[in-house]
């Protein structure tokens, strides 16, 4: 490498610009609000994890793990990998912490990247985020029905265009063994018509030869019994309840018999949800119930039920904000002496406090100057704190738009009510959705 050539990022992995991260922030933040108003506590979980943590929870056999998962040796020979979901690790992190038993009906909520090695295109990275939910202790249908209302309030508070979402059960260790075989069965007898990956899901991972894009499979699948029809009474039972109460609460869903997860550990309900504006990733969350999984990782027998949105995603099908951010307007204030920093400076808390983007220009520059710097950083109003600003003790603001100026109105020493309430009466806006 020469001294002048230059290191870009690695394929698959973003930068967020500051416009860009305004935007997630805000989506983020309309769905955490959301899920707080479910009951949801934000859990913050570590980006690596022993590998067999994923191994064991998402499965050997699984895309996620056997193609794309970041795994390698740490110096100590420990297998780590970077997380490629965070559903296991809320489940180990419940379990370390002896949740289970202090604490066996929680609900967490989490926002953060995670890794898989992808081919990029759009709205599929190698680095990409999630904000994901886990409800664990509850097997009662009502819990899986309480979980999709919540992600169709979210949906809603994202104003993501056009989304749908797709509902299925897929059985549980009772039902599912036989409507392998049956699934296997069938795609043995037409193994010739399926591609090179089908053939080998045949033993490996049945269940996956449902959803191949390749329109040989698809065509050769079509008839393929489906696992709705192989249902123990139980899971049957559970399924038409999940319904029942979705339909009762007003929560629209479409049946999709043939959606299978691209993870090992769902049993019963399991949901996706798509959306405008996505091309061929339309998926821009999934979810579902995951009564083993708890104890396969080594806990006592628990069930859960979650989901998790992909937020590239989400930010492709929604309406929310676009390019025009509705942020606080933004103010810089100009002190024209070096007495005037102090006020300037103490202005500008009060002004931040009460949500607006505040910049202190430098006191040694002149005015004219300073007006450009403020122009330049889209300032919609200033705050000028001069000589005659000090002696009334009422700065000057500039409403920038109408190119007004506004003399000695603003109190330097009356406190942040003060100031808020005489920028409202000047017509500023303090930002928020
Ligand atoms: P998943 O379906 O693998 O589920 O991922 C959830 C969402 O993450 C997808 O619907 C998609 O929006 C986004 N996503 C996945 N891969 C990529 C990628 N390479 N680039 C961009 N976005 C991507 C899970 O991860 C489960 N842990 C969800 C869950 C939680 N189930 C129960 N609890």
């Amino acid at each position: 490498m020469t001294a002048s050539s230059k290191i870009s990022s690695i394929k698959g992995f973003k930068d967020l610009l500051p416009d860009e991260t305004a935007r997630r922030r805000r989506l983020t933040d309309a769905a955490c609000r959301v899920l707080e108003t479910y009951g949801y506590g934000c859990i913050d979980l570590p980006l690596l994890e022993q590998s067999a943590l994923f191994t064991m929870s998402v499965g050997v056999t699984t895309d996620i793990v056997e193609k794309e998962m970041y795994a390698f040796e740490d110096r100590d020979g420990t297998v780590i990998a970077l997380r490629p979901e965070a559903t296991a690790s809320v489940v180990r992190a419940y379990i370390q912490a002896g949740l289970s038993r202090s604490s066996p009906v929680s609900r967490f909520y989490y926002v953060g990247p995670m890794f898989r090695r992808e081919r990029p295109q759009k709205g599929r990275l190698r680095q990409f985020h999630q904000i994901g939910a886990e409800f664990l202790g509850r097997e009662d249908a009502a819990a899986d029905a309480e979980t999709i209302c919540l992600v169709d309030d979210i949906c809603r508070a994202a104003k993501l265009k056009g989304y749908r979402i797709r509902l299925n059960s897929l059985g549980d260790g009772e039902c599912r063994p036989a409507y392998r075989e049956a699934l296997k069965a069938y795609a043995a007898a037409r193994v010739d018509e399926l591609c090179a990956d089908c053939r080998t899901r045949i033993e490996r991972n049945p269940l996956r030869l449902l959803d191949c894009k390749q329109p040989g499979c698809n065509a050769a699948m079509s008839d393929a019994p489906m696992m709705v029809d192989h249902l123990s009474e139980a899971c049957k039972e559970h399924h038409e309840r999940v319904l029942s109460l979705l339909d009762e609460m007003g929560v629209e869903t479409e049946p999709d018999p043939r959606m299978v997860r691209g993870l090992d550990y769902y049993c019963r309900t399991a949901f996706e949800i798509v959306a405008e504006g996505l091309g061929a990733q339309d998926s821009v969350g999934g979810g579902g119930r995951y009564d083993g999984l708890v104890e396969s990782l080594g806990g006592p027998s628990t069930a859960g039920v979650g989901f998790a949105f992909g937020i590239e995603r989400m930010e492709l099908a929604s309406s929310l904000g676009g390019g025009a951010l509705a942020r606080a307007e933004k103010v810089t204030v100009v002190p024209l002496d070096p007495r005037a920093e102090a006020p300037a400076l103490v202005l500008a808390r009060s002004m931040r406090a009460v949500g607006l983007d505040v910049e202190v220009g430098p006191s040694a520059q002149k005015l004219k100057a300073q007006m450009k710097r403020a122009d330049k950083a889209g300032a919609r109003w200033v705050v000028i704190v001069g000589d005659d600003e000090l002696s009334s003790r009422l700065a000057t603001v500039r409403d920038m738009t109408k190119k007004k100026d506004y003399p000695s109105c603003l109190p330097l020493d009356a406190g942040t009510d003060a100031v808020e309430a005489k920028l409202r009466e000047l017509g500023v806006t303090f930002g928020g959705s």
